[in-house]
């Protein structure tokens, strides 16, 4: 048999469901239920395609080697990850969010060097750069918010979605970073050798999107 199409999706409910969702508008469907089973790489309904679930991150390495044809992942992840070998032909438009600045409501006088919990090292360091900014980056792995309120951060660098979890811990959005939404990536030596496997799925993609 020949070799399987391998599409990389980006684990954890909030970015799967969207994703799974719009494979199966396209009628692509796991043949198990992939939320409830430890595995990482699912048989689909399309005898040539199969499924691994990896973390963000991970997506972009999987593609970037060759070892996924195919991923979708956010491009916050795609910033952060900063890695080649993948062309990004298509904006999924799900899973839409902002990279911000964020700080306490009453954060009162900074110092002229601030401290920036994030997750986003990379992305961080950029933005303050282009701003011309000297800050010191701590990184976390995740509960940014809680940084500026024990004082490990002045400001944080993350993720905004509908802003509750700001508001939930005194926090307020201060500067616009980037827009995020889920992104597909596709390795670009599959694109070449693998085209005409690869095309029918990227276009079905497309016209679900537009
Ligand atoms: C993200 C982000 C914020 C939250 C923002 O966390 O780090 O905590 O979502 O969403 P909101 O604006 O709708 O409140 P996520 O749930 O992805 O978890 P993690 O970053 O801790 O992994």
């Amino acid at each position: 048999m020949k070799e399987q199409i391998t599409l990389a999706l980006t684990k954890g409910s909030r970015a799967l469901v969207p994703s799974l969702s719009l494979l199966a508008d396209i009628g692509v469907e796991p043949l198990e239920d992939i939320s409830s089973s430890r595995k990482l790489v699912f048989p689909t309904n399309q005898e040539n395609l199969r499924l691994m679930i990896l973390r963000g991150m991970d997506v972009a390495t999987y593609v970037e080697h060759g070892i996924a044809d195919l991923g979708m992942a956010g491009n916050d992840v795609l910033l952060e990850h900063g890695g080649g070998g993948y062309y990004e032909p298509l904006d999924l438009g799900i899973l839409k969010c902002q990279v911000m600045v964020a700080g306490l409501a009453d954060e009162g006088v900074l110092p002229p060097r601030l401290r920036i919990a994030t997750k986003f090292v990379n992305i961080a360091k950029r933005y303050y750069a282009e701003k011309g900014a000297q800050v010191d980056i701590i990184k976390l792995y995740g509960a940014m918010e809680l940084a500026p309120v024990t004082g490990l951060a002045h400001r944080i660098v993350d993720i905004v979605e509908t802003g509750d979890t700001l508001k939930a811990n005194g926090l307020v959005p201060m500067d616009f970073i980037v827009d995020i939404s889920t992104r597909l990536i596709v390795n670009k030596i599959s694109l070449k050798t693998r085209f005409a496997e690869l095309q029918p799925l990227i276009e079905a993609l497309e016209k679900a999107t537009s």
